[in-house]
């Protein structure tokens, strides 16, 4: 330690320097390959006032003390996303090598913005953009970037959308509507409603089937209502709440057919189309302007990352590269920047820990571990059947389980799922469906088992 602030003492090779690399890539390390993670449960803002505040000072309090700050008190109070017992909302659980190497994209400081700068790491980026593409049957061309995350790489491609709506109209002479609309259906994510509030456009939700899944024709009565005004539709691949795959193929159609952008929005269900059996419930993702999908999500990425793919990205330069002098050496080249893809300018290189993981364990193993999310949704979905005073609310077509209790009220529900978490048994809250209180099981880690998935029915009991 010394007396004096030093303006390198921060970053120069010392002793405290190393001391304090080596502290934090311990905990690492250590929680990296935790056996048994901990479920963990937050704290109270009053709470953590008593047992965490006062760690900002002047002359600091020491990596050591701050490290273990985090390891006793912090973190602890951050549910783990990754163990096999969170079942709420989406779920995480990044592979080993992913994990690892997240941090190496952190020590590298890489500028994952432009070419000119992070040429290698968008590269990398690249190969696993372009594998995606070919998955999903894009063409030759298709191309993208990692953005944070799902709400982002939805206002991004409805951005392009918009923007290529306007051209096309002053290219034929045509006025723009007095107010744009995207098509989605009822069951959307809320993320479209959210792009749409920050593009000052309206959303017109078009109705979804008795299983919840959206087909040309909706769309169509939709096209023919709103004419000229409508610059997108989106098609949702596996909804958040019932993991529902809309009828692509024939909303496609429908938009090809009135050349309309079409955006799938599939964040957490468009990695199930690795799972060669899957790959028909997903017909037309290969016609689509523009895909997401989220490796934070089915894909076994640590946060954040949104895998943004256009069909002919050209539409995507145009309408999100930033202009400013300082930026002209990066702009005025034929070079692939990520950062004109998407709203961003500085961008970590997230999709370097998805690349690495994939380049080590090869894209079989990521089929597999998808598959088994599959397989254990339907397993556990028919013993939710078999069981007295369970009920499915639908059947499963991914890897999400929706069931109610008979005879359980919201609060009901809550208080049990307040004890499962006290207990540091599971993390599974209640879900809603057309006003009825259910609960939801999205399963996401291959380290989710049938028997743990069953011993959370019996607490039901
Ligand atoms: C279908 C769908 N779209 C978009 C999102 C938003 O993604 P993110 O939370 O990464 O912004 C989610 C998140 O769960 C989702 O399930």
């Amino acid at each position: 330690m010394t007396d004096a602030p030093s303006p390198d003492r921060m970053h120069a090779i010392s002793d405290e320097t190393r001391a304090t690399v080596d502290v934090v890539l311990d905990y690492a390390r250590r929680r990296a390959l935790y056996q048994d993670v901990p479920l963990d449960k937050p704290l109270s803002p009053r709470d953590l006032s008593r047992l965490a505040s006062g760690s900002i000072t002047p002359e600091g309090i020491g990596a050591r003390r701050a490290a273990a700050l985090f390891e006793n008190v912090l973190a602890p109070a951050c549910v783990s996303t990754d163990h096999p017992g969170y079942l709420s909302f989406i779920p995480s659980a990044p592979t080993k090598a992913a994990i690892a190497f997240d941090l190496i994209v952190s020590a590298s400081a890489i500028y994952g913005g432009s070419w000119l700068e992070g040429s290698g790491a968008v590269f990398a980026e690249n190969e696993v953009l372009h594998w995606l593409a070919r998955e999903f049957g894009l063409p030759e061309g298709a191309g993208g970037v990692f953005v944070q995350g799902g709400t982002i790489g939805n206002l991004s491609a409805l951005v392009a959308a918009r923007d290529a709506a306007r051209r096309g109209n002053a290219a034929a002479g045509r006025p723009d509507p007095a107010r744009w609309v995207v098509v989605c259906s009822a069951e959307a994510h809320s993320s479209i409603a959210s792009a749409a509030a920050v593009m000052d456009v309206d959303v017109v939700k078009a109705a979804a089937d008795a299983s919840g899944r959206l087909h040309g024709e909706s769309v169509e009565r939709m096209l023919d209502a709103y004419g000229d005004a409508v610059f997108a539709v989106v098609a949702t691949g596996g909804t958040t709440n019932f993991g529902i795959v809309d009828d692509i193929a024939s909303i496609a159609a429908v938009t090809k057919a009135r050349g309309i952008w079409l955006h799938i929005d599939g964040a957490y269900g468009l990695a199930a189309m690795l799972v060669e059996r899957m790959r028909p419930a997903f017909a037309g993702v290969e016609l689509a302007d523009s895909v997401i999908v989220d490796p934070h999500k089915w894909l076994f990425a640590p946060f954040d990352a949104c895998a943004l793919i256009y069909r002919d990205p050209s539409h995507a330069l145009i309408a999100h590269t930033q202009k400013a002098e300082y930026l002209d050496t990066l702009t005025e080249t034929a070079d692939w920047n990520p950062s004109d893809l998407a709203v961003q300018l500085t961008r970590r290189a997230r999709g370097l820990p998805l690349w690495y993981s994939l380049a080590t364990y090869g894209t079989q193993e990521y089929r597999s571990a998808i598959e088994y999310g599959i397989d254990l949704a339907r397993r556990i979905a028919d013993e939710i059947e078999a069981r007295e005073g369970l009920s499915l609310v639908r059947d499963p077509q991914l890897s999400v389980v929706v069931f109610r209790r008979e005879g359980w009220t919201l609060a009901d529900y809550q208080a049990w799922s307040d004890r499962l978490l006290e207990e540091q048994t599971a993390f599974v809250v209640p879900s809603s469906h057309a006003g009825e209180p259910v609960l939801r099981f999205a399963i996401i880690s291959p380290m989710t088992t049938f028997e743990l998935l069953t011993g959370i029915l019996d607490t039901l009991a």
